[in-house]
């Protein structure tokens, strides 16, 4: 960067990082306390940390209460747009706080009591933001889980949050059909060894299914929402320590396990405030329609807690930014509701660009309003950037960031500084984040050098805490392996103008569709078929999704099975035990699979060999045979699907 260039950045970055105190707490301020915080970081249990020691709050009051006290009670709080109902709801700030005041209530009666866990299973309609509210103003910890996840995965996520209520709804509507929620909540509490006592259920009229239903066949009780709200008392906000817990929120690792990220009500309510005008330029009374779902960490942080916390107003989509009804969705929306900044996944752009690459649809829509695009969850590849920048006319600014971090480690920040953007960049390190390349050895990387991207901890307010119940799987997955840094798992180099480049996962994690997946969890699903030996999936190249998961898969000795039947009999275990959000389609059939000659899955050259690309034969290989057949597989195209 040059001189006088980012100089505003520059020094913002620099006081977050060597004048922390006083950065931080001026960013508190932001926030209402019950008390304020005596310091920023409190550093005595290193390499765990706690932000805002002394300090306590709610965050529930900060998205509501605060603003209606302050006489923005009819301001727009959230705008619910459905293209599956073809209608669109407002609720105003007093409006919205009365509906968590009342849900509140209703968990309150039912238990839930500060510090117990609420899961949240909903599809995008206002009552799951209510839920999540509601279960924070009691200081309890909610986890959303995505409403495309199969029982099994739920399931899973029970048992390791242990809650005492599930919220639910009858279901969710997909253009190509009606996914009916409540088997799948019943079938994942049979196969949980956690009990749930109570499940509450809003009944949508499109969707089949009601709490009467289920309740009295097991000794889970399940409610109506609508029966449940009628009769409850407002609860009041509950206040709690900056540093318990808000949310537990499940994402992949490298192993089958999800990992339950803890975010704080303190730091996370000072970040995400800070972050909405200093990223996003975003002001009190504007709006945000981030195209998300409230079960990924986008949609908690930027349709749930920043707007709200920063007295915006927040659309709610319920709806494809394709096919509902067609591409030009996502610009009516910002039509329709005035919307400052759009964010949404590049995978978003690119399956609107594919259905309407000349735009036709945008040009049936004015949208002044519209001043920024932000795009994370994968990365923006450079075709769709130049693509988006011109058709639209705004700037577009990636920035990268994950589960764990809960906001964006790398933005370009807007709100600070209007930089110049690079194509295939998420600009600089955002203030608060101290950020390193590292060789495999520790050694800082010169400019323009692949290698890992560390950041130097602590890691800013907002970010993980540790990952839920599992201190030592946070320290081994993240702290260990270069100790004094947070490992991010993706590797990238900085340039020498300072642009940060994210090129993609060090794991085995695959991103597909900006939603993040264990390639591990897969290949134990595909282990349960009868006829497998063993598997290794990959993510391989795909036009809109970015990556998806293909299998290569060893069948037992003996078995005989048409490529077909095995195909067909994997997608449906796919979709049954993860999801059809996964997107499994790809099945090839190979005789074994590259490995070390400690018997480990060479599946970065698997994934070169796959993806057509020069690869290099790795000296450490057992048979070097096996990649030969690999490669005339893949040249034949061989797949069973
Ligand atoms: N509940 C139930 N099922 C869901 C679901 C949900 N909330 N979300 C997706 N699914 C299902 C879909 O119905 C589909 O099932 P099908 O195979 O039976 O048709 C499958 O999961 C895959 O869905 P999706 O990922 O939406 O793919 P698509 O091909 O239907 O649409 C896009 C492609 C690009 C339009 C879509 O992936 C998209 O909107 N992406 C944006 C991603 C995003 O917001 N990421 C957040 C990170 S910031
Ligand atoms: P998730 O936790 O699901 O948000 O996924 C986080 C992962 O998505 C990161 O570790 C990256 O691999 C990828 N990712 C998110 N945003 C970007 C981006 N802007 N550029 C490149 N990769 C990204």
């Amino acid at each position: 960067m040059t001189n006088t260039l980012g100089t505003a950045y520059r020094d913002i970055h620099n006081a977050s990082i060597h004048e922390r105190e006083k950065f931080w707490l001026d960013a508190a301020a932001g926030v209402d306390w019950y008390t304020p915080p005596t310091a920023a970081l409190d550093d005595s249990e290193a390499p765990f940390y706690r932000w805002f020691p002394g300090g306590t709050l709610n965050t529930s009051y900060n998205a509501l209460d605060r603003h209606v006290l302050a006489g923005r009670g009819e301001q727009p709080a959230l705008i619910h747009d459905s293209a599956v109902k073809g209608k669109s709801v407002t609720y105003t700030y007093s409006k919205l706080l009365r509906e968590v005041e009342k849900f509140a209530g209703v968990l309150s009666r039912h238990g839930v009591a500060k510090g117990d866990r609420v899961v949240i299973y909903m599809p995008m309609i206002p009552e799951a933001v209510i839920a999540m509210l509601a279960t924070a103003r009691l200081g309890a910890i909610h986890s959303v889980v995505f409403g495309g996840f199969a029982a099994n995965e739920l399931a899973v996520r029970l048992d390791d949050a242990r809650p005492t209520v599930v919220v639910t709804a009858s279901g969710g509507r997909e253009p190509s059909r009606v996914v009916e929620y409540l088997p799948l909540v019943a079938k994942a509490l049979e196969l949980t060894t956690h009990h749930v006592d109570t499940v509450i259920v809003k009944k949508r009229p499109q969707v089949p299914g009601t709490a009467a239903d289920y309740d009295g066949l097991t000794n889970t009780r399940w409610f109506d929402w609508k029966n449940e709200t009628k009769t409850s008392e407002p609860h009041a906000a509950v206040p709690v320590a900056a540093s318990d817990p808000l949310y537990i929120l499940y994402t992949s690792g490298t192993t089958g396990t999800p990992k339950g990220v803890v975010r704080d009500n303190g730091g996370h309510a000072v970040a995400l405030t800070w972050s909405m005008e200093n990223i996003y330029t975003m002001k009190p009374g504007e709006v945000m329609f981030t195209g998300s779902d409230v079960g990924w960490v986008v949609g908690h942080s930027y349709i749930v807690y920043a707007p709200l916390l920063a007295g915006a107003t927040t659309v709610l989509y319920e709806g494809k930014p394709v096919g509902t009804p067609d591409a030009g969705a996502f610009w009516r929306i910002v039509r329709d509701h005035n919307v400052k900044v759009l964010f949404t996944a590049p995978t978003a752009l690119r399956a609107i660009r594919k259905e309407d690459p000349q735009a036709h649809e945008l040009a049936k829509y004015r949208i002044p309003s519209l001043e920024h695009v932000f795009l994370a969850g994968e990365r923006l590849d450079p075709d769709t950037y130049h693509w988006a920048t011109e058709t639209l006319g705004v700037p577009v600014v990636d920035h990268w960031w994950q589960t764990e971090t809960g906001w964006p480690i790398c933005a370009s920040p807007r709100g600070i500084e209007v930089l110049p953007l690079k194509a295939g960049s998420p600009s600089f390190p955002v203030p608060g984040y101290d950020l390193e390349i590292l060789d495999e050895r520790a050694e800082p990387l010169p400019h323009l050098a692949e290698g890992n991207i560390v950041i130097r901890l602590p890691l800013p307010p907002g970010t993980l805490t540790t990952l839920w119940g599992n201190d030592d799987r946070y320290r081994a997955g993240y702290l260990n392996e270069f100790p004094g840094y947070y490992l991010t798992g993706d590797s990238g180099y900085i340039d020498s103008d300072g642009y940060v480049f994210v090129m993609g996962r060090t794991d085995d994690v695959i991103n597909v569709a900006g939603h993040r997946f264990s390639t591990g969890a897969m290949e134990a699903v595909i282990a349960g078929h009868p006829a497998v030996a063993e598997s290794a999936v990959v993510g391989v190249n795909d036009d809109i999704k970015g990556q998806v998961p293909a299998a290569y898969v060893v069948l037992k000795k003996g078995v005989t099975i048409s490529d077909e039947e095995l195909s067909r009999d994997l997608v449906a275990r796919m979709r049954e035990q993860i999801g059809a959000v996964a997107a499994f389609h790809q099945v090839t059939v190979i005789p074994a699979l590259p490995k070390t000659r400690s018997g480990k899955v060479l599946r970065k050259t698997m994934r070169q060999i796959i993806a057509g690309e020069h690869y290099v034969v790795p000296a450490t290989i057992d048979d070097v045979e096996v990649l030969a057949a690999l490669e005339e597989t893949v040249r034949r195209g061989v797949v069973a699907r």
